[in-house]
Order: structure tokens, then C-alpha cells, then sequence
């Protein structure tokens, strides 16, 4: 689990929570969410295999407007997306920190083409491991019921403004 240096509580404020019954309803969520993304901004996505984080980081990169296909990164660790041709488009860089096995400046190992400073971050299974990469860092959790395509997802911001 992450632990904040400065001894503060790690939950500040009020997590946002929804329902997500379709795949459907969790890439809307992610087009939304990308509206609230800058350049430089991490995003940390929590949740067991299957929960939808590569079906979130989807609709992030289609808010965000980048190119390519978002597919999971697993075997490859870090997968670039250019910023697309509509204004205001933001690059993505979507990691799977599960490869990187907790190695904390293994991100910057990966001698990126992207500046990750002008791109927008999206890491799966990065809870505990790359929040020390940014300031502050969007938290978002996806839990998966049993029995059920339906996930709920609770997101906050962490860290300093
Ligand atoms: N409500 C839902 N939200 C997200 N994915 C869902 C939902 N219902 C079913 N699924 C399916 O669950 C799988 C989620 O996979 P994925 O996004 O790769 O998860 P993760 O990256 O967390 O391992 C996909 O096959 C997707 O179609
Ligand atoms: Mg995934």
C-alpha cells in the first residue's frame, strides 16, 4: 500500500463513486475523466485482473484523442500514444506497473520517447508503486462483484494542488 511521506492521511476528501454495469459505462467514464486531465498529470488504476482498467485507460485515450488502439500493455510494459490531430490533444503513456515488479525508478529507466512531463500517464496496478512520480496523482479504484459484468469504480485526487 502507498504511504504518503509526509505522514498525512493518505484518503483527502470525498472519493467519487459510480456504478459501471457495461464496458460501455466504463470507457464513458474514462472519456470523463480525461477531461480533467493535463499535461503531466498521473493516473493510478487499482483493481484485480478483469476489473476494466484497460477498458478505462480506452475511454481516457479517446477523450484524450491520442492515436493507436489502447490494448493491454502487459507485455511490453509502456505503450506510447501520440497526441491525435484535434486541438488541445493530449499524448498518453499507459504502463502496467505489475512488470515492474516495484522498482521505483524503473519508469524512468524505460527511456520513454514521450516526455512524460507533456503527457498524461496512466499506469494499471501502479497503487503503491509510481505515486511518487507526480505531485499528485488521480486514484482510481474498480471493484468487481461476483457474478456480475457490473464494476464500481471510486476515483480522488491524491496529493498536493
Ligand atoms: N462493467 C464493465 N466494465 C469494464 N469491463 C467490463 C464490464 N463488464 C464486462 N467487462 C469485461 O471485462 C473485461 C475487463 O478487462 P480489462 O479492461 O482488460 O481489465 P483489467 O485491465 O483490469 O485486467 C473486458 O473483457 C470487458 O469487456
Ligand atoms: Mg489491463
Amino acid at each position: 500500500m502507498a504511504e504518503r511521506r509526509d505522514g498525512a492521511p493518505e484518503d483527502q476528501g470525498e472519493a467519487e463513486r459510480r456504478e459501471l454495469p457495461t464496458v460501455a459505462d466504463t470507457e464513458a467514464l474514462g472519456r470523463e475523466l480525461a477531461a480533467e486531465l493535463r499535461p503531466g498529470d498521473l493516473v493510478v488504476l487499482d483493481g484485480p485482473l478483469g476489473a476494466g482498467k484497460t477498458a478505462l485507460t480506452r475511454g481516457i485515450a479517446a477523450g484524450l484523442g491520442v492515436e493507436g488502439r489502447v490494448s493491454s500493455p502487459t507485455f511490453i510494459i509502456a505503450r506510447q500514444h501520440r497526441a491525435g490531430a484535434a486541438p488541445g490533444s493530449i499524448p498518453l503513456v499507459h504502463v502496467d506497473a505489475y512488470r515492474l515488479g516495484g522498482d521505483l525508478d524503473e519508469l524512468d529507466a524505460l527511456d520513454l520517447d514521450a516526455d512524460l512531463h507533456e503527457s498524461v500517464v496512466v499506469v494499471e496496478w501502479g497503487l503503491g508503486v509510481v505515486e511518487h512520480l507526480a505531485d499528485r496523482h488521480l486514484r482510481v479504484r474498480l471493484h468487481r462483484e461476483a457474478e456480475s459484468e457490473t464494476r464500481t469504480a471510486t476515483w480522488e485526487w491524491v496529493g498536493q494542488y
